[in-house]
């Protein structure tokens, strides 16, 4: 299944973050903790490259506290990039966020120098909640400014920290498949844009696969025979346990499925990280080979019809 999405607005608010970008200083990238590769904008990153980078993989309260260190790992060992787990909870996330970006540019401050600073991330990370955290009584939001467009706002955080806030978006194309699964199952995609019975069995086929205990344990399948469930197995059981049963005793897998994802959603499973950076080098490399094979038939028939014509 190839997940898109992309309404008008999203093109709108990549305009606006593409003429910003050049202005600021650096950037945050806010992660969902449990999928930070397929919860990062490859649009953007590229429209970033250059610029020193603040991610900040978001709800780690829902995330696999050992995944969520391998992944901060991961990316503190990249150039120019710091990473940071956050979540709601965090009373100390202004400062946190602050002194990472201060030392990654120590030489902006002063008013005559302030740190700018743009932030950005798909819809739902969390991004509203943590500014609205950030922003609580120490700084004022700026109203209708010359030069800040409707899609951007711009938030004092100290006198010589000034933050861009930037609505939530995601990219026209998911190329990594998995990537679309993981950004679904997370309510990162619209509803309308989605096959919820799809998105739930890639879930569980995953969870079946790394986290089988967790699974079991939350719907309360037994380890003999539950640990050799494929995924449809899987949601057939918790529909049951759940009474998504129509008349006749026909599963309501739409039901069911929408059970697993808001189980998902709210932690009940457990802790859980979709991807390691391994998983997701891999998946990435698929996408990619798949995308050059899918090229290469197109020019060969393109070819082929050029031939054709020259014939006739
Ligand atoms: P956005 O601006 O990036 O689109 O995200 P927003 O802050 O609106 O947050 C999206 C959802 O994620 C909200 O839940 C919010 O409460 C929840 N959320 C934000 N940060 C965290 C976090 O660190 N951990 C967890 N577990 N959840 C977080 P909602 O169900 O859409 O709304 P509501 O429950 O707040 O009413």
């Amino acid at each position: 299944m190839a997940i898109q999405w992309f309404p008008g607005h999203m093109n709108k608010a990549k305009k606006a973050i593409a003429e910003r970008i050049k202005s600021v200083d650096m950037v945050i990238e806010m992660l969902d903790a449990r999928l930070p590769a397929s919860s990062e904008n490859p649009l953007l990153a590229q429209l970033a490259r250059g610029k020193p980078k603040l991610k900040i993989l978001n709800k780690q309260d829902l995330a696999d506290p050992e995944r969520t260190a391998v992944w901060l790992s991961h990316y503190n060992a990249q150039t120019d990039t710091r990473a940071l787990a956050l979540d709601a909870s965090d009373n100390n996330a202004t400062a946190k966020i602050t002194r990472a970006c201060r030392e990654m540019l120590p030489g902006r401050n002063g008013i005559d120098k302030p740190l700018r600073v743009l932030i950005f991330g798909i819809p739902n990370v969390g991004k509203s909640t943590l500014i609205n955290g950030m922003t609580g009584k120490k700084s004022a939001k700026t109203g209708n400014e010359p030069g800040i467009t409707k899609a951007e706002q711009r938030l004092f955080l100290a006198d010589d920290f000034w933050l861009y806030d930037t609505p939530g978006m995601l990219w026209p194309k998911i190329i990594v498949e998995e990537s679309g699964y993981n950004l679904a199952a997370s309510g990162a995609v619209g509803r309308n844009a989605l096959d919820e019975e799809e998105v739930a069995l890639e879930l569980l086929d995953y969870l079946r696969r790394h986290y089988l205990p967790l699974l079991q344990r939350r719907y309360q399948a037994d380890k003999d025979p539950s640990s050799h469930w494929q995924d449809t197995e899987w949601l057939e059981w918790i529909a049951r346990r759940r009474g998504a049963v129509l008349s006749g005793g026909r599963i309501n897998y739409q039901k069911a499925a929408e059970n697993v994802l808001t189980d998902f959603r709210d932690g009940q499973i457990g802790r859980i990280t979709l991807e390691t950076p391994q998983q997701w080098a891999d998946w990435f490399k698929k996408a990619r080979q798949k995308e050059a094979a899918l090229k290469a038939e197109r020019e060969a028939r393109k070819a082929a019809r050029k031939g054709h014509t020259q014939e006739t």
